[in-house]
């Protein structure tokens, strides 16, 4: 039955967690896969959700169905966090609970892909690698469009609107709204003025990818852009991820959310996501959830959350300063932002790292900032003394 099925390489990112977990050498530094750690190389469960588990556990009346759209509450109060309050209240836009952000990514695949099943999904090159999978998957057709200019590290915006310039009308484009992956080169606002321009132009609809609010600049500035753009469009798509900003990784824990240019098309739209989410995972996994929810509830938890998410983020620019001031080919990682930076290594030298000093990091030269700490900076440093440029 199954002999027409091809082995699988195992997803090279993930497989970096197993090949760091069995090397037995003290020294070795993860850089891999995109998970934050403290100033202790720990991944704890902020304070915060921990306290949320807490009242869940004494006060949580049932683990009964809700339902394919999740916990509605939930929803609507992170929809205020990422969005704001005024686009929250809109009643073109609609949205789910999703496992994860891969799960809102998919879900809003599928829906594309039953909307307008010719639609090309446009994508930053390089982009998150799962990217791709996921809408493929879904039936559609990709392209990459220009985003890091590797000379100066900085993102190639003329570039991209060129390549953008190429879309066809009901084309969508995915855009990490912050901290992108795996370049942490960043758009400026008026960057973001001339997509939503060009959307507009051209008839190209914006899908965002916000993975990591709050750990770039802000809690509003990380999400500027995707109001932005909302505001500015009729029609987009927004994937949540709260992996990341909330640690719920293992949890999986997201939301979709998809603007249309009127609620009666609005309506259709939210009882086709039903539709397909209950194909997909009939109900999404609620614990994570509960766990947000319960947090921004509860004024207490929410500054306590808030205030952690701080210190992750100021910890991560903080070694982004320390990075950039000791090397200069390392200068442009203080600009950028979020957990990922690009590191310019040629393969050979990304395996020599690992193999000779148990330095583990992406195959494209991908590092998480995260995994280091201000006092593993030297060693990094020396590790990669003969491969930096000058
Ligand atoms: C990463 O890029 O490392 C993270 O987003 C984790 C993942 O699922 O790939």
């Amino acid at each position: 039955f199954w002999r027409n099925l091809e082995p699988q390489a195992p997803d090279a990112l993930l497989a970096i967690i197993r090949h760091y977990r069995e090397d037995s050498r003290p020294g070795k530094i993860d850089l891999g896969v995109g998970i934050y750690r403290d100033e202790q190389g720990r991944t704890p469960v902020m304070a915060a959700a921990k306290a949320a588990e807490g009242l869940l556990w004494q006060t949580q009346p049932t683990k009964a169905y809700l339902g394919a759209e999740g916990d509605v509450v939930y929803t609507a109060l992170l929809a205020q966090l990422a969005l704001g309050e005024s686009l929250a209240r809109s009643d073109r836009l609609v949205g789910v609970q999703t496992p994860g952000g891969t799960g809102a990514l998919r879900l809003g695949a599928e829906l594309l892909a039953r909307a307008s099943p010719g639609a090309t999904v446009w994508t930053s090159e390089p982009t998150w690698p799962n990217h791709g999978p996921i809408f493929t998957q879904a039936g559609l057709r990709m392209r990459t469009h220009r985003y890091y200019r590797a000379g100066d590290r900085e993102v190639d915006v003329h570039g991209m609107l060129a390549d953008l310039a190429h879309a066809r009308p009901g084309d969508v484009i995915l855009l990490q709204a912050s901290c992108h992956n795996p370049t942490g080169a960043t758009l400026g606002p008026a960057d973001w003025r001339q997509i939503a321009g060009l959307c507009e132009r051209k008839g190209l609809t914006p899908f965002l990818d916000l993975a990591y609010q709050g750990l770039g600049d802000g809690l509003e500035e990380d999400a500027a852009a995707t109001r932005l753009l909302l505001n500015e469009l009729p029609d987009a798509l927004v994937a949540y991820s709260c992996d990341k900003n909330f640690g719920l990784y293992r949890d999986r824990v997201g939301a979709l959310w998809v603007q249309s240019e009127s609620s009666e098309r609005s309506d259709a739209v939210y009882s086709n996501m039903l539709a397909l989410a209950r194909s997909l995972w009939s109900m999404p996994p609620d614990h994570g959830a509960a766990v947000v929810r319960t947090v921004l509830e509860a004024d207490d938890l929410r500054a306590k959350w808030s205030a952690e998410l701080d210190t992750m983020r100021g910890r991560i620019n903080a070694l982004r300063e320390a990075l950039g001031a000791s090397h200069p080919a390392l200068a442009p990682l203080a600009r950028q932002r979020g957990m990922f930076a690009l590191l310019p290594l040629a393969p050979a030298q990304i395996a020599a790292l690992r193999a000779e000093r148990g330095v583990y990091m992406a195959g494209n030269g991908r590092i998480n900032l995260c995994g280091l700490t201000l006092a593993t900076v030297p060693d990094l440093l020396d590790a990669l003394r003969h491969y930096l440029p000058e």
